[in-house]
C-alpha cells in the first residue's frame, strides 16, 4: 500500500500532495502537529491525542475546528491505508496567505494528514538502550503546545548523532533536566519513578500520561518531581516515551553508565505494560 495523504478533504497518493508556499507554517511555523500510532488497525489513545491538539489550537487562538471532523478525516485514511501498525501524522496550519505577521482574516485553517508505516525500533536499542548526550534547552517557553517549530529539537538531535549517541536530552539552564528531542524522560531510583511535573517547559506526552495511568494501577510509586543533572547520571534506570519510541531503555549518558549499563527490569516491565495496553503485544509475540 502506497503511503497517502490528506489535504483539505481530498486523498491522494502521498506524491500527489501538495502545500501552498504560503502556507503559514511554511514561513512561521504557525502549525500545530500530532502522531498517533495504530497497532493492528486500532488507533492508539486516540482521545487523549485528539484532547491535546485542541488544546493546542486554543493556545494559539486558532479558530475551532470541529473535533468530529479531524476524527473522521483521520480514521478515513488510516483505514484507507489498510496498515497493519501505522503512523498518522497530523497537521494544521493557520492557512494560507501572503507572508505578513499578524493572523490573517478570513483564511481557513489547513489540515494535512499523512500516514505511513511505523518505524521499527531497533532491536539492539531494546535489548541494550540507546546513549544519549545532555545539552542546554535553547527551545522557547511554551513547549506544552505542540507546534512545528522543531528547530532545536533537530539541532539537538543532530548533535546527538554526530557524536556517536542516538538522542540529547534537554537541561535548563538553571540545570533541570527536562525531556528528549522527541520524547519525555523517566528515571528510576529507589523502585520509584521521577519524571519533570507538567510545566510550559516540556510537552505533556500522551504516552507520559499512559505510563502515568498504568503506574497507578499496579502501584508503582512516581513523582513528578524537578532533578538536575547529577540525579539523572546517578539513577538507577533511564528510560524515554513517546508514541514512536514507547519505552525506550537509555543505558549511557554523556559517556557514562547508567545503573547496571542495560536495560533496567521495571523499565522492560513497564514496556511490556504499554505494548498491552495499546494492542500491539499480539505482534511482539509473533516475532
Ligand atoms: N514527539 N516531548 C517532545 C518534545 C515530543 O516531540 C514528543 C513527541 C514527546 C512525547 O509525546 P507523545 O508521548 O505524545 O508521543 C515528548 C513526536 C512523536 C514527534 O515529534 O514525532
Amino acid at each position: 500500500m502506497p503511503e497517502l495523504a490528506y489535504v483539505n478533504g481530498r486523498i491522494m497518493p502521498i506524491e500527489e500532495a501538495k502545500v501552498p508556499i504560503n502556507d503559514r507554517g511554511y514561513h512561521f511555523a504557525d502549525a500545530v502537529y500530532e502522531f498517533i500510532s495504530g497497532y493492528h488497525g486500532r488507533l492508539f489513545a486516540f482521545e487523549a491525542h485528539l484532547d491535546r491538539l485542541e488544546r493546542s489550537l486554543r493556545a494559539l487562538s486558532f479558530p475551532p475546528i470541529s473535533r468530529d471532523s479531524i476524527r473522521e478525516a483521520i480514521e478515513k485514511i488510516f483505514q484507507a491505508a489498510a496498515l497493519d501498525n501505522g503512523g498518522v501524522y497530523l497537521q494544521i496550519s493557520r492557512g494560507v496567505a501572503p507572508r505578513n505577521h499578524p493572523f490573517p482574516i478570513n483564511v481557513q485553517p489547513q489540515i494535512i494528514i499523512t500516514v505511513r508505516s511505523l518505524p521499527e525500533t531497533p532491536r539492539a536499542y531494546l535489548e541494550n538502550g540507546i546513549h544519549v548526550i545532555t545539552v542546554t534547552d535553547i527551545r522557547w517557553g511554551r513547549c506544552d503546545i505542540k507546534t512545528v517549530q522543531l528547530l532545536p529539537n533537530v539541532l539537538a538531535r543532530q548533535q546527538a548523532l554526530d557524536a556517536g549517541a542516538q538522542d540529547a536530552i534537554f537541561i535548563s539552564p538553571e540545570g533541570v533536566v527536562r525531556e528528549a528531542t522527541s520524547s519525555n524522560l523517566f528515571i528510576v531510583k529507589d523502585n520509584t519513578l521521577q519524571t519533570h511535573p507538567l510545566t510550559p517547559n516540556i510537552l505533556p506526552g500522551v504516552t507520559r500520561g499512559c505510563l502515568l495511568e498504568i503506574c497507578r494501577e499496579e502501584g508503582i510509586p512516581v513523582q513528578e518531581i524537578f532533578f538536575n543533572h547529577h540525579t539523572l547520571l546517578s539513577a538507577d534506570e533511564v528510560f524515554i516515551t513517546s508514541t514512536v519510541a514507547e519505552v525506550l531503555p537509555v543505558t549511557r549518558i554523556d559517556g557514562r553508565s547508567i545503573g547496571a549499563g542495560c536495560p533496567g527490569p521495571l523499565t522492560q516491565r513497564l514496556r511490556t505494560l504499554l505494548e498491552t495496553q495499546a494492542g500491539k503485544t499480539d505482534s511482539i509475540n509473533k516475532k
